[in-house]
């Protein structure tokens, strides 16, 4: 069992190069299982969940070369439609994108429901709704999801909640399907219109991705392509909270500031300076913040993978913040490990009021999810003292070298090895 051991007090200063997204990856690494040819996919993180899902598609048959450690070839022309069995799917939530990418090119799929979620209830209902307007039989048997058509065709789908996973796993099972689907009320990510994107540089012939209808109409064949992810908005905001936490002054590299701008309209909102350039920004944390108040939204909104962190840096602005979440049940797990560290966070439902304090003190706390870990993280940076934050599995699984990144900025952190002494072990190990 790893664990950080961080030394707060340290001002972040320097440059940081942010990594592929994460949220990208892991829905066009599998849509190249539609493709006919070989592709390249580019600027992919290094981190777990892009090691869990090459290393499902190798099992399957596909051809993976890794050109560097960022650069993937893969040759998608021998995978075998397998199951997905719930070993994989427990690890990572984002299988579920095999069902949109198996039902597309084999017409037929068979993959585990991913279960249990660290962030609350998560159906996939508006998946499987969308692949039933396309004309696959959906079942669930032994906990495995079982979809099977004779033919694909495009058909119009409304979304009843507005999904990320739904859209993405709508566009690839729509993408080489007969005629033409349309998708309201689609997500508009930037990781949806990333996988569009990349689909769109294979052949596939999809408009209005960043908007709230999408149309897709089927080709018959996707050629190979080269393809580069975008840079991971949420890795960047989180170095912006790590900078405005530390007081620090930090120029934030390959990043698409029109992507970060929900999150740095609330970091001038409360007293942290950011500059913005073509592909970079530079935070310049002040020495008083204010409180805010926060609601998450799906895109163009606030994000809700920034919640945890932005609440870091709200536990030691002036007076009361109020952040709500709208996405997920139980996004304030991290709550209980912020109030060891001296954070005055009170929590009803889906709303948490900050009341800001002078300074936290470093205490050993544990990652509840990704997220959360990333939080702690921000959060121990700008405390005093010492703090160890356990499950650092969370964070591997969406940050690429998030310690070395942050020594980099001059950050006093470490990993170690070590018995872990807080988590409540398996348990812990859930996917989000
Ligand atoms: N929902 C349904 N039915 C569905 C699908 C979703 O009711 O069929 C609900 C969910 O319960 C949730 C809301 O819709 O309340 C939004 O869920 P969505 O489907 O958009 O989330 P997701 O696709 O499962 C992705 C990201 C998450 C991110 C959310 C929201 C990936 C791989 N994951 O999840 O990322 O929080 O969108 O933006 O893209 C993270 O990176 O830390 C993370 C959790």
């Amino acid at each position: 069992m790893e664990k950080y051991v961080i030394k707060g007090g340290s001002k972040l200063f320097g440059e940081v190069t942010i990594s592929g997204a994460k949220n990208a990856v892991v829905a066009i690494l599998p849509a190249t299982i539609l493709a006919d040819e070989p592709c390249v996919i580019e600027n992919i993180p290094n981190i777990s969940d892009v090691t869990i899902t090459l290393q499902i598609m190798s099992e399957m048959g596909a051809n993976i070369r890794m050109r560097n450690k960022n650069t993937v070839e893969i040759d998608t022309r021998p995978l075998r439609n397998m199951p997905i069995p719930y070993e994989k799917a427990k690890l990572m939530r984002a299988t579920t994108y095999f069902l949109g990418t198996l039902l597309g090119r084999f017409h037929s799929a068979r993959v585990s429901m991913p279960g249990g979620c660290n962030l609350g209830d998560r159906p996939i209902d508006q998946h499987l709704k969308c692949f039933t307007a396309l004309g696959a039989e959906c079942g669930i048997d032994g906990g495995m999801v079982d979809l099977k058509a004779d033919r694909l065709i495009g058909n119009q789908i409304f979304f009843d909640k507005n999904s990320v996973g739904a859209t993405i796993n709508g566009i690839m099972a729509a993408v080489k399907a007969e005629g033409l689907t349309i998708i309201e009320n689609a997500a508009k990510e930037p990781h949806v219109v990333d996988l569009a994107n990349c689909l769109n540089s294979m052949g596939a012939d999809i408009i209005g991705a960043g908007t709230d209808v999408i149309k897709i109409r089927g080709v018959k064949e996707l050629h190979g392509t080269t393809y580069s992810v975008i840079p991971d908005q949420i890795e960047a905001g989180t170095f912006m909270a790590a900078a405005a936490a530390t007081r620090g002054n930090v120029l934030i590299k390959n990043v698409i500031p029109k992507h970060l701008e929900p999150i740095t309209n609330k970091f001038l909102k409360i007293g942290v300076q950011v500059e913005q350039y073509d592909d970079s920004i530079r935070v310049i944390g002040g020495e008083n913040y204010v409180g805010t108040s926060i609601k998450t939204h799906p895109h163009p909104g606030f994000p809700t993978d920034m919640q945890p962190q932005m609440s870091a840096v709200l536990t030691c602005a002036k007076g009361a913040s109020m952040v709500t979440e709208s996405i997920f049940d139980n996004r304030f797990r991290y709550v209980d490990e912020l109030r060891r560290m001296g954070a005055n966070i009170s929590v009803e439902g889906r709303v948490a009021v900050i009341e800001g304090v002078e300074r936290l003190k470093g205490a050993p706390v544990r990652s509840t999810d990704l997220r959360a870990g990333a939080a702690l993280i921000v959060a121990a940076l700008g405390a005093e003292g010492t703090s160890e934050i356990y499950d650092i599995f969370h964070v591997e699984r969406g940050y690429e070298n998030m310690e070395v990144k942050l020594r980099g900025l001059g950050a006093n952190i470490i990993k170690v090895e070590e018995p872990d002494p807080v988590s409540d072990s398996a348990a812990a190990k859930k996917a989000v």
